[in-house]
């Protein structure tokens, strides 16, 4: 049986939690990174880490596909080295409605380990490299939004309430959610 779990919002304080290492390695870790995969693909997101559904374990989930039938597992992944700038628009689905630019690495190699504990090395760029960056982020309690100024936060807060008054029909989504 798969659940579909609440994913924890801005300003709660659970999402600024340090996230610890998984250790054990059994089917109960199994079941919670499908019951996460379920989550994010029901909330439309690409994304997904443990402390936004409440766990304090350090696992991502995460499709980028189209077709949205590659899911990926990361456990206790790590940043080995990075390179290069990239400016990518992104949104979050414990912040619901901001979008905002956001400087990541353009690629990085990673270190992690799969469900069954064997580890894996990877270098990445592109849409993946965002979203791993941006996945890290959350299992070290850190937000999007942290890299944003209070006065641009302000800014994006009302230009949001004005287009939901203009539009008043489809709330704008943002590109992708992570
Ligand atoms: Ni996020």
């Amino acid at each position: 049986m798969n659940t579909k779990l609440e994913i924890l919002e801005f300003p709660d304080k659970r999402l600024r939690k340090t996230s610890v290492p998984v250790k054990t390695f059994n089917s109960e870790l199994k079941q919670l990174a499908e019951d996460m995969l379920i989550t994010m693909y029901q909330s439309m997101g690409i994304g997904l880490a443990a402390p936004q559904v409440n766990h304090r374990i350090r696992l991502i989930v995460i499709d980028i596909s189209e077709e949205r039938n590659e899911p990926m597992v990361f456990v206790n992944p790590e940043i080995e080295n990075s390179s290069g700038e990239v400016e990518s628009s992104e949104g979050c689905l414990s912040v619901p409605d901001i979008k905002t630019e956001v400087n990541r690495f353009e690629s990085i190699e990673i270190r992690a380990k799969k469900l069954d504990g064997e580890e894996f090395h990877m270098k990445i760029d592109g849409l993946l490299s965002i979203c791993v960056q941006h996945e890290i982020d959350h299992l070290d309690g850190k937000l999007f939004i942290d890299y944003v100024s209070e006065i641009k936060l302000e800014r994006l807060r009302k230009k949001i309430i004005k287009e939901k008054k203009a539009l008043n029909t489809e709330k704008k989504k943002p590109d992708y959610l992570i």
